[in-house]
């Protein structure tokens, strides 16, 4: 509970309002429900990160041993299994794609993510990897309902499997009698099945949305650690000083 609080308040400050960033309008427009304490989603984030998406995205402000620490990782078994560049544990966890190439092969380069949760949002992310769905009129044969246009093919499908939107149209008309018709993504049909079910799939999305926010401000953990001690610290002040302030007007009448 206190971890809760501690975690809405610490957010409310760094996060605020870009939350909000999904509009209601937007399918999938899932509440993503963020769980940095749950260091077992954090361990698998971090693996399915190096292995799905390390190999064109970089955390360029984010250490290896840093992350091993952090999410409980013995550092011989995290070099082993999820260093993938021959980096050392002390260096940032860089790849070896470069933005020209990157820019030549996709359109555009792969960004850093180091700090996307912080600048999107959880709820971004999160709907961002399961909003990939095959439309053979963009390059990589992938749009994304949440980013559409984006230049980056699902890396997960093999994961999820492959789908195709859902579309519902709408008529507008206006008072001339002019009508125009509005299409509109409402779901998703599965044309291959993945490896994973649907909830395998989120739990998926989950965990590497989880790992990204815990990389957008990892000190959160120690600040989460650090909070119900410094709420004990102030609740013995309180008591400590009301009996001080007893003391100093017992002889006031
Ligand atoms: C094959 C290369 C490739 C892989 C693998 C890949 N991405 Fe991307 N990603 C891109 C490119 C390219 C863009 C830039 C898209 C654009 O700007 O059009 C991008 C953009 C993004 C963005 C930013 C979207 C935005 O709104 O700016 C996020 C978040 C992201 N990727 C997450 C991931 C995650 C998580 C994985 C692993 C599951 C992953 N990516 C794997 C190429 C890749």
């Amino acid at each position: 509970m206190i971890h809760k609080i501690i975690l809405i308040l610490g957010s409310a400050f760094t996060m605020g309002s870009v939350m909000a960033a999904s509009s209601g309008d937007i399918f999938p427009n899932y509440h993503f429900e963020v769980e940095i304490t749950d260091q077992p989603s954090l361990q698998r984030g971090a693996k399915l990160f190096m292995n799905y998406c390390a190999g064109c995205h970089s955390l360029e402000l984010q250490r290896y041993n840093r992350t091993f620490k952090d999410l409980g990782i013995d550092p011989e078994i995290g070099s082993e299994n999820l260093i993938f560049t021959g980096a050392k544990e002390v260096e940032r966890m860089h790849n070896s794609l470069s933005v020209a190439d990157g820019t030549k092969w996709f359109g555009s380069a792969p960004p850093d993510l180091s700090v996307t949760a912080r600048a999107k949002g959880g709820d971004y992310i999160y709907n961002y990897l399961q909003g990939f769905y095959v439309d053979d009129s963009r390059p990589l044969g992938f749009n994304n309902t949440v980013f559409p246009g984006a230049s980056m093919p699902n890396p997960l499908w093999q994961l999820q499997g492959l789908q195709k939107p859902v579309i519902e149209e709408h008529e507008h008309c206006n008072s001339t009698g002019e009508c125009e018709t509005n299409t509109k993504i409402v779901g998703f049909e599965k044309l291959t099945e993945g490896t994973l079910n649907d909830l395998g799939y989120q739990r998926v999305a989950s965990d590497l949305t989880n790992f990204l926010v815990y990389v957008s401000d990892p000190s959160a953990l120690q600040r989460l650690a650090m909070g119900p001690w410094v709420l004990l610290f102030l609740a013995l002040l309180t008591v400590l000083f009301y009996f001080l302030k007893r003391e100093f007007w017992r002889d006031i009448h």
